[in-house]
């Protein structure tokens, strides 16, 4: 068997590695389309700047869910059922209010996933659609009740009304948010709901390439998200710009980022696997960041931010990605740094989803090789004489 690997993986058939399944081709996909070189991004035929001008994270999970824009109708079912489906058991909020206060919001919201899954002991293995329903639903409550318990405050139930936006700002700070903060959370919702055969969404169709189910294919694409090189990018981006705030106001960006790409580290919130132009969903965050550091007296996020992305281009030519601008978005609604990636989950539950059933459409077990390059057929010398 040993010899069979090895004649596979004779280097005349498989020359390279491709390290990190770079340019690799997985999957088949409707659910979004990325060109890199260009800077465009479309979800399920609709270009994302056109959602983002009209849609909304309830429309966009009901395109990515069904492969089309659903009638009024339909849109009224869908958010009904968010609306209704809100609450979490109690297995997860005994969880949440014994677990250590000061462990990662990321770290708890992976763990009460995999939990709710209890909830839908009644439901036949493929109700796929249903349980994506479900998970959509409950995890901004999940969030949300552990960031108010964390800061030893009641947890504020959901309201059967209002779009998942408003009701997670709701549940968040205990007061209803006015229509722009509202706005502005529901487009970054739009922005981050789906993006080809990222990390995360890759594992999401691995785990269901077993027929494993869809918590468990959540719970473990919340665990690949929760990576700094992923997802927990947005946090460190304002992590980076806390540690300019530390040297005041006047902080010198351009300095900062020149050290650290001298000292060979890495600027969180830039460059892409696929993108080698302006990731087309920064722009929108950009704007956003911008008109919202200077309403809310926090100028100098923005300058800083600014100061980086013109260093890093002509340092290094490369550009931001989603994670850049949304750490200041989310900074000036005041949300706390942690919470970052939270929310990015809350919105690619809507990408993962619509890849699990596709991967139940068409499934095949995921099984790539690997090249080993160890010994073979070793003398087994007894453990006294190792
Ligand atoms: C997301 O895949 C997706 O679609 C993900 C995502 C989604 O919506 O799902 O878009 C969300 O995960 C965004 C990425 C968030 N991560 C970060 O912001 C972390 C910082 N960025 C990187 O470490 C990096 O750019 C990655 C991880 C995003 C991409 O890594 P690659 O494709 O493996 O690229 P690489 O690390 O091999 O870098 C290539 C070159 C290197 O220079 P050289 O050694 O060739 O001279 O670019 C340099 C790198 O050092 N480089 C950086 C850099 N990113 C790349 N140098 C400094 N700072 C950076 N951020």
């Amino acid at each position: 068997m040993a010899n069979d690997l090895h004649t596979v993986f004779d280097e005349t058939l498989y020359p390279y590695i491709n390290k990190g399944l770079d340019g690799v081709v997985a999957f088949s996909t409707t659910k979004s389309s990325i060109d890199g070189q260009n800077g465009e991004l479309i979800y399920t035929g609709y270009n994302i700047d056109v959602l983002a001008e009209k849609s909304t994270f309830e429309e966009v999970c009901f395109l990515l869910w069904n492969d089309r824009l659903p009638t009024q109708n339909e849109l009224d079912d869908l958010t009904h059922k968010f609306q209704a489906r809100r609450d979490i058991p109690k297995v997860v909020l005994d969880y949440l209010h014994s677990v250590d206060k000061e462990s990662k919001p990321m770290s708890v919201l992976r763990t009460a996933t995999s939990m709710l899954s209890e909830t839908d002991i009644h439901l036949p293995d493929d109700s796929y659609y249903e349980k994506a329903i479900n998970i959509t639903a409950k995890l901004p409550t999940i969030i949300a009740a552990f960031s108010r318990l964390r800061s030893g405050k009641e947890i504020v139930q959901p309201k059967i009304t209002g779009s998942t936006a408003f009701n997670f700002l709701y549940m968040l700070n205990g007061e209803e948010p006015g229509i722009q903060a509202e706005k502005t959370l529901d487009l970054c919702l739009i922005l981050h709901a789906e993006h080809g055969m990222n990390a995360s969404t890759f594992t999401c169709r691995t785990v269901g390439g077993t027929l494993s189910d869809l918590y468990s294919a959540i719970t473990a694409a919340i665990g690949t998200l929760k990576g700094p090189l992923h997802g927990g990018a947005n946090t460190a981006v304002m992590q980076m710009l806390m540690e300019l705030e530390e040297q005041g106001k006047d902080a010198n960006a351009v300095a900062f980022t020149k050290d650290k790409l001298a000292k060979k580290e890495k600027i969180m919130g830039f460059g892409h696997r696929v993108y080698k132009t302006f990731d087309p969903r920064a722009r929108h965050l950009q704007k956003m960041a911008q008109s919202l550091s200077e309403e809310t007296g926090h100028e100098e996020l923005y300058r800083w931010s600014m100061d980086m992305l013109n260093t890093m281009k002509s340092e290094k030519n490369i550009d931001p990605n989603v994670d850049f601008f949304s750490a200041t978005v989310y900074f000036s609604m005041g949300i706390q740094p942690d919470l970052y990636t939270c929310i990015f989950t809350m919105s690619r539950i809507a990408g993962w989803a619509g890849h699990y059933m596709e991967q139940m459409e068409h499934n095949r077990l995921v099984r790539p090789r690997a090249l080993y390059v160890g010994e073979k057929n070793m003398d087994y010398a007894p453990i006294e004489e190792r």
